[in-house]
């Protein structure tokens, strides 16, 4: 059985129909009705679907998909925390409780899943974790700072656990996707931005890729096109004050001046 979080749409909603394509038995989470639609979508592969409408910024909406996930009385073997929101915009002018709202479900939420799934795959001595960060993990982000901070914390995180459960039978992978079609760049007030209005890569595409680095147990994976693979190598080696720059002339919102 797979859980995959944030499977109503984009990004999660592709990674659900890879393990689905797969055989594997899913128990999908999200916070809108939406999630039911991608149940329904999601059985057409013949597997077993379970949908959890459950709001993952909340401790307590944590412990209800947990909830849900003993009484189905079958361990995960292979969780997908995906789930994940972005508020963009210049700090100052940003409201504190949606910025915290971004800490909660793409921070707290995964920490709070991460420890309980991964404890009991540990007891199992079998299972496979993706934790969805971004390649915004690679830069500080001006416009967007919580949003890069949240994915650079997801990022370590995903990778100090992989090493940590090394030959325990336990694999931890990091998904980097890059700029990716999604209902995220609307939803995160993003439109306005070079970054918005930029090609984006096919969610399916980059599902495939993460998929398969699950599969494989590796740490990290940076997924999309051609394209977006060689523009995260040829950043990521550039000095970070240059990083930080460029994604404030990506992330700045129209009309608020460009000094790049
Ligand atoms: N699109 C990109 O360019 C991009 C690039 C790098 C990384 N990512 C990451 O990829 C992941 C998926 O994003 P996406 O691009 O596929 O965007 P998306 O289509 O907006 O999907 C976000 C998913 O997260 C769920 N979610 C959000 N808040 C939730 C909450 N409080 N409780 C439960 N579920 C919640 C959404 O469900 P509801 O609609 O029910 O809230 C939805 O299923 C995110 O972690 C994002 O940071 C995206």
């Amino acid at each position: 059985m797979a859980l995959v979080t944030g499977a109503s749409s984009g990004i999660g909603l592709e990674l659900a129909r890879e393990c689905a394509r797969h055989g594997y038995d899913l128990v999908i989470a999200a916070e809108d009705e939406l999630v039911h639609d991608a149940a329904a979508r999601l059985r057409v592969h013949g597997t077993a679907v379970h949908e959890v409408r459950t709001d993952l910024a909340t401790y307590d909406g944590v412990e209800v998909l947990m909830h849900e996930l003993r009484a189905r009385d079958r361990p995960v073997s292979t969780a997908l925390l995906n789930a994940g929101i972005g508020r963009a915009g210049a700090f100052l002018e940003t409201d504190l409780g949606d910025l915290a709202r971004v800490i909660d479900v793409n921070v707290s939420s995964t920490v709070h899943l991460a420890r309980r799934l991964l404890a009991d795959m540990a007891e199992r001595g079998e299972g496979r974790l993706l934790i969805t960060s971004s390649v915004a993990a690679e830069m500080p982000g001006p416009y967007n700072a919580v949003y890069n901070a949240s994915k650079a914390f997801l990022q370590s995180f995903a990778q100090a656990l992989h090493h940590e459960l090394q030959g325990t039978g336990v694999t931890v992978t990091a998904l980097l996707p890059g700029a990716t079609d999604t209902r995220f760049f609307l939803r995160a007030g993003l439109l306005d931005t070079r970054l918005g209005r930029s090609k984006k890569d096919d969610p399916a595409l980059v599902a495939r890729q993460g998929y398969r680095a699950l599969m494989a147990g590796r740490s990290r994976t940076v997924a999309g096109s051609v394209r977006t693979r060689v523009k995260e190598l040829s950043t990521r080696g550039l000095p970070v004050g240059v990083r930080t720059a460029l994604h404030a002339h990506w992330a700045r919102p129209h009309g608020s001046g460009s000094h790049l």
